[in-house]
């Protein structure tokens, strides 16, 4: 009897243990920025309001001119972009688009129009009210892509 007793206490506490660490990796594991921003369907909406930001800019909507007149590149743009922040963010997507330095080839695009785009995509998100921490994490994204954009 009081060897079946020790038998279950051990049994018990190697329950105890199991669950214990269990519960502890579920724990530990962070959400990606992907989740945090709410998948693909919120930053689809973003994407847009990001994009009519873009074309009302006057500081940038010259150089998006024909792309807003051919429902076609507009359309790809925005699939491009949903790809590229939901691939960059952890998600699912796979982004198929050109290279930064590759799509943006003799457009010359200064720094201050890049700061004007970085600040459409800013309104989008403050549209949003997605909070700081996921806004930082996102440009800390986009940030390095500048020196393959700016200037080419
Ligand atoms: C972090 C900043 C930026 C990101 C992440 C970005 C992203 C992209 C992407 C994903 C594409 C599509 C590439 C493809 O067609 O395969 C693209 C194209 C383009 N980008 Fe950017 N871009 C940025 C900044 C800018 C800026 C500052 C301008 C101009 C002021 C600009 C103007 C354009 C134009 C005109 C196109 C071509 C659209 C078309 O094919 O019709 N981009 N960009």
């Amino acid at each position: 009897m009081k060897n079946v007793l020790k038998m279950l206490g051990a049994i018990a506490l190697v329950a105890i243990v199991v669950f214990t660490a269990c519960k502890k990796d579920e724990e530990v594991v962070p959400p990606t920025l992907y989740e945090r921003l709410g998948g693909v369907s919120a930053i689809s909406a973003v994407v847009d309001q990001f994009i009519v930001n873009v074309v009302g800019d006057p500081v940038i909507n010259a150089q998006f001119a024909a792309t807003a007149a051919d429902p076609y590149r507009a359309q790809l743009l925005r699939n491009n972009l949903i790809d590229q922040i939901c691939a960059g963010s952890g998600g699912p997507c796979q982004y198929k688009g050109k290279n930064m330095k590759e799509a943006h080839k003799g457009m010359a695009i200064t720094e201050e129009q890049f700061n004007a785009l970085v600040g459409d995509l800013v309104a989008a998100l403050d549209k949003f009210n997605v909070p700081q921490q996921e806004k930082d994490d996102l440009l800390a994204i986009l940030g390095p892509m500048k020196s393959d954009i700016v200037g080419q």
